[in-house]
C-alpha cells in the first residue's frame, strides 16, 4: 500500500530532482479543471487555418456548432493510428500508459514535445521516442491540440463530425516536413 508522500519527503525530492518520469508523469493524474485558468488554452491569434495563444503555442479552436479547426481534426487521426495503441482511445489512458489528455493540459508544450522526441523510461514503463518517425513529427503539434481539447472536454471521446477545411499553408508545411 502507498502512503501518502509527506511535504517534507516533497521537498526533499523536488531539491534532489526525481529520476526518470516519477514526476512528470504525475501530470497524467492530475485532474483538469476546464473552469480554470489554462495559459497553453485560450486562443489569441491564428494563422493559416492554425490556432495560437498568446504565448505562440498551438492551440484547439472549437466553433459554437462543434466544427474543430483541421489541426485538432487531423491529430483525432494521427493519435489513432500512433499512440491509441498504448494510451488507450481518445487520449484516455490504459493499464499500461497515461492518461496523455490531461498531460497535453498540465504539461509545458516543450516538456510534451521532448517527451515523444526523445521518449522517456521510467523502470519497465517505457515511451517510445519518434524523433525520426515523420508520420509523428509532421504531426506533432496536431496531435497536441488534439489531446489538450480532449483534456479540456472542448470535444467529446470518437471522430469530430464536423472540421474545418485544411488550409492551403497548413498543406505547404506538410508537403515540406514530409519532404
Ligand atoms: C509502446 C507504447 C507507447 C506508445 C506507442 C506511445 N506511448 Fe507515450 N508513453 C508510454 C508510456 C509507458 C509512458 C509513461 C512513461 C514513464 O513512465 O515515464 C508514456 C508517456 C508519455 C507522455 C508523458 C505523459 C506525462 O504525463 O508525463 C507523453 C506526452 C506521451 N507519452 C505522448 C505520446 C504520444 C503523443 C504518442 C504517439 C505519437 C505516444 N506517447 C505513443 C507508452 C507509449
Amino acid at each position: 500500500m502507498m502512503r501518502p508522500a509527506s511535504p517534507l519527503f516533497l521537498a526533499a525530492a523536488l531539491a534532489v530532482g526525481l529520476p526518470g518520469g516519477a514526476f512528470a508523469q504525475s501530470w497524467s493524474d492530475q485532474p483538469v479543471d476546464p473552469s480554470a485558468d489554462h495559459p497553453n488554452v485560450p486562443v489569441a491569434y491564428e494563422d493559416g487555418g492554425r490556432y495560437y495563444t498568446e504565448d505562440d503555442i498551438p492551440t484547439y479552436n472549437i466553433a459554437e456548432d462543434g466544427t474543430v479547426d483541421w489541426l485538432t481534426f487531423s491529430g483525432f487521426r494521427r493519435y489513432h493510428s500512433e499512440c491509441h495503441v498504448c494510451h488507450g482511445p481518445d487520449g484516455e489512458g490504459s493499464t499500461y500508459a497515461p492518461k496523455i489528455k490531461n498531460s497535453a493540459v498540465h504539461m509545458d508544450y516543450y516538456s510534451f514535445y521532448d517527451t515523444v522526441v526523445n521518449g522517456r523510461a521510467n523502470g519497465n514503463s517505457v515511451m517510445p521516442h519518434f524523433g525520426d518517425n515523420q508520420n509523428v513529427m509532421c504531426y506533432l503539434d496536431d496531435i497536441y491540440v488534439y489531446l489538450k481539447a480532449r483534456g479540456m472536454d472542448a470535444i467529446p471521446r470518437g471522430r469530430p463530425a464536423k472540421k474545418d477545411a485544411k488550409s492551403d499553408m497548413i498543406q505547404e508545411m506538410e508537403d515540406a516536413c514530409m519532404g
